[in-house]
Formats: C-alpha cells, structure tokens, sequence
C-alpha cells in the first residue's frame, strides 16, 4: 500500500474526536427539549458535515440505516474528501435519542473508523449479546450459556461471589426471562431504559462503572460500535444476529452475509486495527454530558486506539457568539 494509502490511525484519531464533539455540540441544545427527532438530526447533520472535512476515502458501513430510509449517513454512503486512506466508518451520531429528550443518563454520539474492510457490516436487525471487561480467561462467557450460567462463571473466575457482580440489562419485556434468572443467583441488575453502546463500554470500566456483565438483545449495528470500543478497551463478547421476518433476513443477504446463526467474537465483527471516540451528551459514568453556559458550550470527548491501547480524554470548550 502507498504512503498515501495507509490508515494513520494516530493522526486522523484527533480528526475523529472533532466529528464526534461537533455531533454532541449540534445535540447539547436539545437535551431535556422532549424532541428526538430534532436531536437526532441536529447531530447527524453535524457529524456529516465534519466528517466531510477530513482527508479520507471513507464508506459508512454501520450507519443511520439504509439508502432508502436514512437521507443521511445512510449505509454506504461515501465520507470524506476522498483524498486519502480507504476506510470504513461506524457511526451512531446520537446513540440514546430519548436519553437526550429526555435527560436521561448514558446519551452519546459515537464513531469508529478502521482500514477498508475492518469492520462487520451488520444489518439494522437485533443481535443478542454478551460482554465482559477485560482481565478474564478468552471464552469465559458465551451466548450458549444461560444468564445464571454465565454469571456464576463470571463470579468464580474473579473470585466473588454472585451477590457482588453487577449486570446491565435494557429494560425491555423481551428480557424478563433474562432478568428472572440472573436475579436467582443473587447478582445485582443495572436496568438501562436505552443506550446499549454505553452499556457494554461500562464492563471494561467496571471499577468506575460497577458494571461487570452485559447482556441481552438489542440493534446489531450498536454491537459492532460497542465492539470497536472493546477492541481498543479490551474485554471479551459476542454477537448472534436475530432476524424477525423474510425482510431482515434479506438485508443479511444484501450485507454479504450467509450463515445467519453465525456467532461472532469481538475479532470476527472488528477484524483490524480500529480508531474510537466517544462525546459524552447527556450525564453518564464515564462520560459528562454537555455543558451549556450563556457563552460557551463544554463537552469531553474519549478517543481510542486499538493499535495502542491508548485512551485519551478530550474537554472542549466551544465559544457561543451572540
Ligand atoms: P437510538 O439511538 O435509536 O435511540 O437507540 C437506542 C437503543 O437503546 C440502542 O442502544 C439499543 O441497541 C436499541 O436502541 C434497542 O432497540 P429497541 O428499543 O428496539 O429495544
């Protein structure tokens, strides 16, 4: 590959945390203002406009849905000046819509971007999942294994009780089995109402967090970006795609993907080195949410590489003119 060609993680890394601010920003107004809609599209209109801005031959491959249904950030969509490296995009410019109408914990806008090629292209379809920070023997928990299983697994191998793990579960009716059975072996649940991107991030800070295990189903596309994060976090998980109906099982096909009841490992849905940054929206436990004064608007942004391991916390403030 050309000099030109190549993923310089380390540099576009700083561009990649303006996008992901600038989509928080455009957000900030909106909190608590009960209009998803209008927060939604104030931050895919700015992470658009800023990730045109960077010197990248960029392909959106988790986006705001498809062609037809997205005007937007739509998956295959081409980002970027188209002058420089081939690279893929996941994004979610606001991960939590109605965490942000209305206030809520854990709203963020969040991107990762990776080497042509890098990351699964998963369809907007559930996908059932399991995650662990890091520190733990590969292959500890599986989707195979039920809920009680998997955190009596968990609390042996890290040499605690069940009483003392912490799950974190969408509240969701389709998970009251789920619930049922980690409650019977005594473990605590953190019930989210949204926002599971944030949620599987907590497991590998769970010293901050308190989360030690996620679980349960939710969007695909939010398990690939919640895996990018891992994949520069460390931590362990695993995917199976849910289709519904005929329609969902076609988008796999369109996507290029034949075995449907594949499990995927964290490597097999981010294959290669990846870049991660993270803008915190509304309050959560490892982000703060914005801050809006008369004169300026604050955000803290995590930027994340694979490649080493290295985290860095970005706080910004930007001047409002009057
Ligand atoms: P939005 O960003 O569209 O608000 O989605 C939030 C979210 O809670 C995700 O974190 C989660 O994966 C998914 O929705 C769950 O889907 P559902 O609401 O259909 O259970």
């Amino acid at each position: 590959m050309s000099k030109v060609g190549q993923f310089k993680d380390r540099m576009l890394s700083l561009g990649l945390a303006r996008v992901s601010e600038a989509a928080a920003l455009a957000a900030a107004v909106h909190v608590g203002r009960g209009d998803e809609s209008a927060a939604d599209q104030a931050a895919v209109d700015a992470m658009r406009e800023q990730l045109n801005l960077l010197d990248i031959n960029g392909v959106v491959v988790i986006g705001e849905g498809e062609r037809d249904k997205a005007p937007m950030l739509y998956i295959g969509e081409r980002v970027g000046t188209g002058n420089g490296p081939r690279v893929d995009i996941a994004l979610d410019p606001l991960e939590g819509t109605s965490l942000t109408a209305k206030d809520m914990p854990n709203a963020l806008t969040v991107i990762a971007m990776g080497p042509r090629g890098s990351m699964l292209h998963a369809p907007d379809v559930y996908m059932d999942k399991v995650a662990i920070g890091p520190g733990y023997p590969a292959g500890l928990v599986t989707l195979e294994q039920t809920p009680g299983e998997r955190v009596e697994i968990l609390a042996e191998s890290a040499g605690r009780s069940c009483r003392d793990i912490t799950v974190c579960v969408l509240d969701r009716p389709r998970h009251e089995d789920h619930i049922r059975q980690i409650r019977a072996t005594g473990a605590a649940i953190r019930l989210i109402t949204d926002g599971d991107v944030a949620g599987i991030i907590h497991t590998a800070e769970a010293h901050q967090t308190g989360i030690d295990m996620y679980m349960g189903i939710g969007g695909a596309p939010e398990g690939v970006l919640a895996a990018a994060a891992l994949r520069c976090l460390g931590g362990q998980r695993y995917g199976r795609l849910l289709f519904q109906d005929m329609d969902e099982r076609n988008r796999a096909d369109k996507v290029g993907i034949a075995d449907l009841e594949r499990v995927y490992a964290l490597e097999d849905m981010v294959r290669d080195d990846v870049i991660f940054a993270a803008t915190g929206v509304t309050d959560g436990a490892i982000l703060p949410g914005t801050r809006m004064t008369e004169t300026y608007i604050e955000t803290e942004t995590l930027l994340l590489r694979s490649r080493t391991g290295s985290r860095r916390r970005m706080h910004y403030r930007h001047p409002v003119v009057p």
